[in-house]
This record gives C-alpha cells, structure tokens and sequence, in this order.
C-alpha cells in the first residue's frame, strides 16, 4: 500500500513538529508547511519521510501554489493538520484592528484556506481534517479577545466541515489544546498565568506537545474512521472543571 501523506501546518516547531515525528514513526510521510524558512530547515533536516514547504497560509495567493506543489512532491494528500496559529494577548480596548485582523488571519482564515485548496485532494483518498484550536474557544477568559474569538470560530468552521464533507467521505475533526510550554504560550504566559493554569486543571500540569500530537494523529487515522464533527479537548481535564479546584485539592 502507498504510505499516507499528511500536511501539516506550523510543522517547524512546537505541536506541528511533535505531530510531523509522530506521523513518521507511524509510517507516513509528511509535508511540513511554516512561513518561518530557518526553524523550517532546521526541523526538516533529518527527517528523511519529510519535506519542508515555506509558505504563509495567511496569504490566500500562497495557498493554492502551496497545496499544487505539495500534491505534484508527494502525489496524494490523506490529512490535513491545521495547526499553525499565532497568539495575541491583550484587552478588548487595546487590542486594534490590525492586531485582531493578525490573529484571524492565520488562525481562521488560513484554516480556512488550506482546508478548501486541499479538498480536491482529500476527496481521492477520502481523507481527513484536523484543525487545531484551544481551549480558549471553549471558554472565554481576559486577554483573549482576538485569540478566543479565532479559536471558536475554528471549532464551529470544523462542525461546518464534518457537515458538508462527510459526503465525499472526508472527516473533519478538532483538537482543543491545553496549555504546552511552546514558544507560543510562553510568549503570553506570565508566571502567574502558568500558575492559574495549574491551580484550574485536574492533571495539575502542562501537557506536552507529543501529548497533543498523539490525539492529532489518532483522528488522522482509520482508527477513527467513523469520527467526525468531534471537538476534543487535551487539555488535563481543564474544560470539565468549574470552579474551587484548588480548595478542595486535598
Ligand atoms: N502551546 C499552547 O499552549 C497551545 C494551547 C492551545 C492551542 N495551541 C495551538 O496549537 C497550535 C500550535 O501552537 P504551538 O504552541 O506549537 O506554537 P509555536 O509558536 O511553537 O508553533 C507555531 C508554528 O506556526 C508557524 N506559523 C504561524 N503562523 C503561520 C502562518 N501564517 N503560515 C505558516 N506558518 C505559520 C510558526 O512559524 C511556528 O513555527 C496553534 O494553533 C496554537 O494556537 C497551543
């Protein structure tokens, strides 16, 4: 049998380039796609089943070369992982357009985008998307204004997607992650928040982003043939919990 192909986006680091290793041990091969050349070749190198592809999926022109010259490397495409993201923290007062405009760019617009050029593809192998969002879709919090707003919409567009696709055969299925010591959250994390987040998550710690990259791959696969429209959060047990963890710790 031809081995799978995945694209995965934002693959040079961080959930991106846990799910690219993964995959690979688990015998597929990988199209890594990041807008950033350097940490792109760096994480490429060695990764003989891998190949990096430098693009920005917040620029729709860039999309469709990109997914043309994905499918002419590997001549197939049997999932999409839409994982690159940025984040922005701050306060619905400061936070201005361009700033919003930022974050849904590569968050929910470039989910958007790379979902719908590889379509064509995913109907061949009846294949599977996996969008990447947050737990800061499912639950509103300070700061995450933009951030939130974009995390949200990625799970509704996923529900969109299972809706619609699920004709052609093609899953759609999202990750909600909790929080992964990444570059990305520690960029917004301050010790503080770090804190708050172990006082509100039942494992009482940060996931790792092979934790991530084990559901990601999971829902990739056949073994979840008939999983779709599903929001799964990895995230230690944060979003089934309320309020008073910490006080009734024993
Ligand atoms: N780390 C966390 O705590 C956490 C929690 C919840 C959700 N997430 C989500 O997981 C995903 C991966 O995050 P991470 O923590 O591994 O981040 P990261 O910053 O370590 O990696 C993200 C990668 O995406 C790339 N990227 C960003 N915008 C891009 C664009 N427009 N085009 C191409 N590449 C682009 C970056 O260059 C980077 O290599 C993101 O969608 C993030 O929102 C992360």
């Amino acid at each position: 049998m031809l081995e799978k192909v995945a694209l995965v986006t934002g693959a040079a680091r961080g959930i991106g380039l846990a799910t690219t290793r993964l995959f690979i041990e688990q015998g597929w091969r990988v199209a890594m796609v990041d807008r950033d050349g350097e940490a792109l070749v760096e994480a490429a190198d060695g990764l003989n089943q891998a190949s990096p592809f430098l693009y920005d999926i917040s620029i729709p022109e860039q999309v469709d070369e990109m997914v043309s010259s994905i499918v002419s490397a590997f001549g197939r495409i049997d999932a999409v992982v839409n994982n690159a993201g940025v984040a922005d923290f701050g306060p619905i007062e400061t936070t201005d357009f361009a700033r919003w405009k930022e974050v849904m760019a590569t968050n929910l617009d470039g989910t958007f985008l790379v979902s719908q050029a590889c379509l064509s593809a995913l109907k061949e192998t009846r294949g599977a998307l996996v969008n990447i969002a947050s737990i800061s879709g499912l639950r509103a919090s300070t700061l995450r204004v933009a951030y939130g707003t974009s995390k949200a919409a990625v799970i509704h567009l996923t529900k969109q997607q299972a809706a619609e696709l699920g004709e052609y055969g093609i899953r759609a299925n999202c990750v909600c992650p909790g929080p992964v010591r990444t570059k990305l959250a520690m960029a917004v994390h301050s010790p503080e928040i770090i804190a708050s987040y172990h006082d509100a998550i039942p494992l009482n710690r940060y996931g790792s982003e092979r934790e991530i990259a084990e559901v990601i791959t999971f829902l990739c696969s056949d073994r979840a043939s008939y999983v779709t429209g599903q929001i799964i959060a990895s995230d230690g047990g944060f979003e089934s919990t309320g309020v008073g963890l910490p006080a009734l710790r024993t």
